[in-house]
């Protein structure tokens, strides 16, 4: 029992977790770039991680109250799922676990046998989350994996031999563009079992006012949750960016269907970083883009779920209806004999 985590490394698996140099060559690549771009992925170090915390504090960030209803109103959905015997209850993208903790506490109720496998590309996330585990739950057996989602996935795949329920909540898999969330869900695929559990949290299309009103909130939480990218370049790659000189800009794409955000130069500007010893031009007014945010339609799902070997089991919705955890079952077909 008690609550661990280690550092995927290359020694561990074939590829590095995002290390200082991984950063560095991501931030070259995306800033040397037209249009500019940076990896949401990067918004959580300590303190972007703190930032995120009081983001789904905010009354406008309806995502995390949704989701939040779901999980309490209905945990039984999620114990049933998994009957007797034990099993990985694994968390892609785990951030602070709040809404994982009340199901933890609902299977340790229960008497479930599993154990938490936590997965987060960032470490100061990851040991909030498990100091806080630690202290809710005495007997709980969690051994969390500061790794990019592709690389926990090779773990998963190298643990075949128990049950599998993954959680990937809070609409994290939006911040895939589709072709990538194909992807990344037939590469979870083919890393589990057939009968295994996946449970997604997708936020739902919805009236655009209230969308956007969740990523530009009143208190400018959402905008310091950008600038900090910047912040980060300038503390662990030496960068020289002034704050000030940037703004947030966030909107809805209804074509794509997706909340894109952006910090945008107010004026010509050329920024050096001195650990990629090089200067980067800004125009004015030229954006670096920071997040998708997808939202999606029950068909978008579905046809999600169905290209990539699934099959859904459950929808649980909030009283708005506003958000799912959508429940998909893997599904993996036995070669029929030829007569
Ligand atoms: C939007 S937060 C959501 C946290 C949590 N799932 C929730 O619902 O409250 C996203 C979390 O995923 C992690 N994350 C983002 N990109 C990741 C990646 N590519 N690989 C692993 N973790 C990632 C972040 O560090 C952060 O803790």
């Amino acid at each position: 029992m008690g609550c661990t985590y280690k550092i995927l490394r290359g020694e561990d698996l074939e590829t590095v977790v995002p290390s200082n140099q991984k950063f560095a060559l991501d931030v070259l690549i995306g800033l040397s770039e037209k249009p500019k771009q940076l990896s949401s992925m990067y918004f959580y170090d300590d303190t972007g991680s703190r930032l995120f915390q009081k983001i789904m504090a905010l009354p406008e960030y309806y995502l995390t109250s949704c989701e939040m209803e779901i999980i309490k109103t209905q945990t039984e959905q999620f114990s049933n799922l998994v009957g007797d015997g034990t099993f990985h209850l694994i968390e892609l993208g785990a951030g602070d676990g709040s809404k994982t903790s009340v199901l933890i506490d609902h299977f340790l109720q229960k008497k479930l046998e599993f154990d938490y496998i936590p997965i987060d590309i960032s470490e100061a996330a990851m040991k909030t989350l498990l100091r806080s585990m630690g202290k809710k739950f005495e007997t709980l057996s969690a051994n969390g994996l500061v790794a990019e989602y592709f690389d926990g996935l090779k773990w998963i795949s190298q643990s075949k031999h128990k049950r599998n329920m993954v959680l990937m909540l809070g609409s994290n898999l939006g911040n895939f563009n589709k072709a990538r969330a194909r992807v990344f869900l037939r590469s979870l695929w083919n890393s589990l079992n057939n009968g295994d559990y996946v449970v997604i949290g997708f936020d739902l299309k919805k009236d655009i006012e209230i969308m956007l009103r969740a990523y530009n909130d009143s208190q400018g939480v959402t905008e310091k949750f950008n600038l900090n990218l910047l912040r980060r370049i300038n503390t662990e790659l030496g960068g020289q960016f002034d704050l000030n000189k940037f703004r947030f800009y966030a909107n809805y794409n209804v074509f794509s269907g997706a909340i894109e955000s952006f910090l945008v130069s107010l004026e010509p500007q050329r920024i050096y970083i001195a650990q990629l010893g090089d200067y980067f031009e800004f125009d004015a007014w030229e954006p670096i883009h920071t997040e998708y945010s997808y939202k999606f339609l029950e068909s978008d799902i579905s046809l999600l779920a169905e290209q990539t070997g699934y099959r859904i089991v459950h929808q649980l919705y909030d009283s708005k209806r506003y958000f799912v955890d959508s429940i998909w079952r893997v599904e993996k077909l036995e070669a029929t004999a030829h007569k």
